[in-house]
């Protein structure tokens, strides 16, 4: 079986971009991959240093993860930080990444545009401990959204490095998503991504009650409507027919393009159904993964266990990286 590796970071609440651009592949990917999945505690320090939050957090990705159809037992799900091996591959793997591409990046560019007090030396081997999480297990698929596109290019560029000079022992991992094209979720207000923590209004979060959703939808950008037949979406427009398409069906998505196309399109009906048709999705998800949030018991058997099954392998690819860099010594 090929090796599938991903995770999220438990930095807030999960929103519709983290379901369509990686968890709604992890579900799909379960049956037919070896498959990893973690949240990355770990990397949420890198921005996050109060900690005061990351237990609730932690359990709430977990939860959603489950209430999505991630299965446990085919899967290993697992918390980044208990698998000690990670930091082990990471250090060896810091030696194959240079500064000034660390320096490039442009997670690491935004990052230290929007937090230049706290510019630590974790932010700028981000990539780095992802590329550990993934190289760890040998994967070949990493499920992503578009935004960690760049990610993977420098984890398959550190792979590289230590297989030339140190002797095969990592595959090439490549992003992964099941419609082909990487995908980004765009915001309500039209102006960039969902994300856990910026645009909280624009953004949909799985834990969302329903008239939270219907309001954030209905607060959309739109304008008056096009005065020419068949004319090109402006972006904002667009990006709710994008948000559309991941939750309505195709009679619904049909009927509001030709209302576009013959300029009798009524933003606030498309948004109103919209809005429904995201209540349909998020609800149930909603529902579940409040219940398992609560399982103590449950979760504590998830982690445990889905660590178990990640340091097996761990274990094997660091006694694979030690033997190939020279490090057994008798
Ligand atoms: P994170 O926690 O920011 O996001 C988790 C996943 O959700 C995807 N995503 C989106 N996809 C489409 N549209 C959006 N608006 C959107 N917002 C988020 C992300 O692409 C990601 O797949 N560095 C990673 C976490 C990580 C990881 C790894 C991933 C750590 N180690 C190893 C894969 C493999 C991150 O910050 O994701």
């Amino acid at each position: 079986k090929e090796i599938v590796m991903s995770g999220l970071r438990p930095t807030g609440y999960l929103h519709l971009g983290n379901y369509f651009g990686a968890m709604k592949n992890y579900v799909k990917m379960q049956d037919e991959y070896e498959c990893f999945f973690m949240v990355a505690d770990w990397h949420s320090l890198t921005t996050h240093p109060d900690t005061k939050e990351l237990k609730a957090n932690v359990r709430r990705v977990f939860a959603e993860n489950i209430a999505c159809g991630l299965d446990p037992e085919k899967v290993a799900f697992y918390c980044q930080s208990h698998i000690y091996e990670t930091a082990e591959l990471y250090l060896y793997l810091n030696m194959m990444a240079y500064k000034g591409e660390l320096e490039k990046t442009t997670t690491f560019k935004d990052k230290v545009r929007a937090h230049p007090d706290n510019v630590n030396a974790g932010l700028l081997t981000y990539p780095v401990l992802m590329a550990a999480d993934i190289l760890l297990f040998r994967a070949s698929y990493v499920p992503v959204g578009k935004d960690q596109e760049q990610h993977l290019e420098m984890a398959r560029n550190f792979a590289n490095r230590f297989n030339h000079r140190y002797g095969d022992v990592f595959p090439e991992p490549s992003a992964f998503n099941f419609g082909g094209e990487l995908i980004k979720v765009p915001s309500l207000d039209g102006t960039g991504k969902m994300s856990k923590s910026e645009n909280q209004n624009a953004t949909i979060y799985l834990a969302d009650e329903d008239d939270v959703i219907r309001k954030k939808v209905m607060k959309a950008k739109t304008d008056s409507g096009p005065t020419e037949p068949n004319s090109t979406k402006p972006d904002y427009i667009e990006n709710i027919f994008q948000l559309m398409r991941l939750v309505s069906t195709p009679d619904t998505i049909q009927k509001f393009e030709d209302d576009f196309n013959n300029c009798v399109i009524r933003y606030g009906d498309m948004k109103k159904q919209l809005g429904e048709d995201m209540v349909k999705f998020v609800t149930p998800i909603r529902e579940k993964a409040k219940a398992i949030e609560n399982d103590d018991a449950y979760l504590k058997e998830v982690m445990l266990k889905g660590a178990e099954k990640a340091r097996i392998s761990a274990r094997k690819t660091i006694e694979l990286t030690r033997e190939a860099m020279g490090l057994n010594y008798f």
